[in-house]
């Protein structure tokens, strides 16, 4: 499968300190990987996931905090909510729910980030290369 674009939308309090943790220890990673920073998870509706998936994604993981540890309080739960409302939009349209995934990153865990990243993409070069959603 090319994965060549797998997008993970990382919250810029805990989970981008994990990036930032992995880039100062030169931590290697697939160059499919594309780290998105977002203020907080909450922020993201479903509509930039199915953009993402639009535009050729292989995968769109979203790392942020951990539970009790949002930034902003409520993004957590937002954030959980809108992967439920998103996952099952992607059901409804023959789309793996292997490839939308959340996870969660404590502050400068760079093996984190790296390993939660990793394995989401080692995941998806195991099925078959996915379609576009939409084929233009
Ligand atoms: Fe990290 Fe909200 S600030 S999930």
């Amino acid at each position: 499968m090319n994965t060549d674009k797998v997008l993970v939308f990382t919250c810029n309090w805990s989970a981008y300190h994990g990036l930032e943790s992995a880039g100062v220890n030169h931590q290697a990673y697939s160059a499919a990987i594309h780290p998105i920073k977002v203020m907080c998870l909450g922020r993201l509706g479903p509509g930039f996931i199915l953009k993402a998936f639009e535009h050729g994604a292989a995968g769109v993981l979203l790392l942020g905090c951990p539970p009790g540890e949002c930034h902003y309080d409520f993004g957590n739960n937002r954030a959980e909510e809108m992967f439920t409302v998103t996952s099952d939009l992607l059901h409804q349209l023959g789309v793996s729910n292997k490839r939308l995934q959340m996870d969660r990153v404590t502050a400068g865990d760079g093996d984190t980030w790296v390993e939660k990243a990793q394995s989401f993409v080692d995941g998806l070069n195991k099925n078959q290369r996915p379609p576009a959603l939409l084929e233009l």
